[in-house]
């Protein structure tokens, strides 16, 4: 783990063995921390972001090449960001520019992953002539399947879909120039989770430099549905597509907010509890169906 010391810098704090997840690290005889376990290391690098001194490195990351946590966007303009994100599905028919596109990119490896699990796959597609290629690919197997019989008995809840898709509208793919696809191994502890939360974060990085966004349903179930997509994409053998998100560059502006429906939030008062064995079952019924 090249995990080291500057013995002039450490202040013997502790800080580093009570923040580690994995309980590895603990002071020697001289108080200076070091490894009991190497095997045992998330790689979460919390040793060294919170080291007061900057007295800790560890796998090679020096702290001073670590940027600081200071001057963090207040609270108002954070939530202010959350409710102003939309639904995009007007685009421009051109490419973001490509340092738009790098910067989008970047920040893809900071979202938390469960267990630290760094794995996970991203298909983006930056050039709006191969989103067209993709695109056309797309639909025309959808279009082949919603002219056969198949379709009419399970599709008709997308009935209303199918006619705008046939008279050409692009209801899969709203024209969006750009396609970021992330998959995760088979075996990924979080693999769904990860996913979706790293869409979230990137959902609301584009919303602050304009970029529109639409999570897409639809087309995930086409990578799932068509193999030869995930091929298209590089998905690696042994991963699954978990989550789509178009974007792109868009001129549509909301001059205002929308007022969201009011979720069901119980605030939990101290209680006992007895439940009846049908109600438990009920709760497992509940917890495991999907
Ligand atoms: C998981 C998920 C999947 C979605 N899939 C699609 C989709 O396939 N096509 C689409 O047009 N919108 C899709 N949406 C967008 C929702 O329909 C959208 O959130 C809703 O219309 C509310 O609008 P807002 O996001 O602007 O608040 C999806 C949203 C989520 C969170």
């Amino acid at each position: 783990m090249h995990f080291k010391i500057d013995k002039e810098k450490c202040i013997h704090c502790g800080q580093c063995i009570k923040d580690c997840i994995a309980n590895i690290i603990e002071f020697d005889d001289e108080k200076i921390p070091y490894i009991t376990n190497e095997n045992h290391c998330l790689k979460c690098q919390h040793c060294l972001a919170i080291c007061p001194t900057g007295a800790l490195s560890i796998m090679n990351k020096k702290p001073e090449d670590s940027e600081d946590t200071e001057n963090l966007p207040s609270e108002e303009s954070v939530l202010k960001l959350i409710k102003s994100r939309r639904s995009i599905r007007q685009y421009r028919a051109e490419n973001l520019p490509k340092e738009v596109i790098e910067k989008l990119t970047n920040m893809l490896k900071y979202p938390p992953t469960g267990c630290n699990f760094h794995k996970l796959h991203f298909s983006i597609i930056d050039d709006i002539e191969v989103m067209d290629k993709f695109r056309e690919m797309t639909n025309s197997k959808i279009k082949k399947i919603l002219s056969s019989n198949t379709f009419n008995t399970i599709g008709k809840k997308f009935a209303n879909y199918k006619d705008a898709f046939m008279r050409g509208d692009d209801i899969i793919f709203r024209n969006a120039p750009h396609m970021i696809v992330v998959s995760a191994p088979i075996n990924a502890p979080c693999g769904s989770e990860d996913a979706i939360i790293n869409l979230s974060y990137f959902e609301l990085y584009a919303k602050s430099m304009n970029v529109g966004t639409l999570w897409c349903g639809f087309a995930e179930i086409c990578l799932k549905v068509f193999p030869d997509l995930c091929e298209f994409l590089e998905i690696p053998d042994g991963y699954k597509p978990m989550y789509v998100m178009l974007f792109g560059p868009t001129d549509i502006k909301y001059p205002r907010c929308t007022q969201p429906e009011e979720y069901q939030i119980s605030y939990i008062k101290d209680k006992d509890i007895k439940i009846s064995n049908l109600k438990k079952i009920k709760r497992y019924f509940w917890n495991f169906i999907r």
